[in-house]
């Protein structure tokens, strides 16, 4: 069967839809930024901070890379997974991809108390968060093969993705 790969917006519940999703298919469940820090043994805050954005997206697209020919998974990525082409085209060498497509506002919310998304590590993170969000929201857009909406609890968005019965 076909991979489940979720994608979207720092916020829209990737991990936590993924996480649940997966238990409900008895499938398993990876998260790529879980997987690139097991593999660099550093917290993504840290590689951002030391070594910078760029590396980063290096290590993502290895773990993409490794993941690629995975069957029967459910894939969370980190919002910026989407940028490379070459990630979109591993992630749908054999997955279904499901863009958690919300309101920015909701998804600004959601994110402003944490100190885990480095790329909000800047004076004006709201802004910074809205400039990257236009930047990518067509992207989501275009690359998904299905859109479910994300602004209701995380448990509904699970249904609703449940109720589009994947199982090639
Ligand atoms: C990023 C999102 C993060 C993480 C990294 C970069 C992005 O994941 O991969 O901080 O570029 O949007 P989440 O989408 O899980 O926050």
């Amino acid at each position: 069967m076909k991979n489940i790969v979720l994608v979207g917006f720092m916020g829209c519940g990737k991990s936590t839809v993924g996480k649940k999703l997966a238990q409900k298919l008895k499938r398993k469940f990876i998260d790529t930024d879980a997987l690139i820090e097991e593999k660099t043994r550093k917290r993504i805050k840290d590689i951002f901070k030391r070594i910078g954005e760029t590396a980063f997206r290096q290590a993502e697209t290895e773990v993409i890379k490794e993941i690629e020919d995975f069957d029967n998974v459910v894939i969370a990525c980190g919002g910026g997974a989407v940028l490379r082409n070459r990630n979109v085209k591993s992630l749908k060498k054999n997955g279904i991809i499901i863009y958690l497509k919300a309101d920015p506002s909701i998804l600004f919310n959601r994110v402003k108390h944490t100190n885990k998304r480095p790329l909000l590590n800047t004076r004006h993170p709201e802004e910074q968060f809205y400039k990257i969000f236009s930047k990518r929201a067509e992207i989501y857009e275009n690359i998904a093969d299905i859109i479910v909406e994300a602004e209701e609890e995380l448990d509904k968005v699970v249904e609703k993705i449940l109720s589009f019965q994947i199982s090639q």
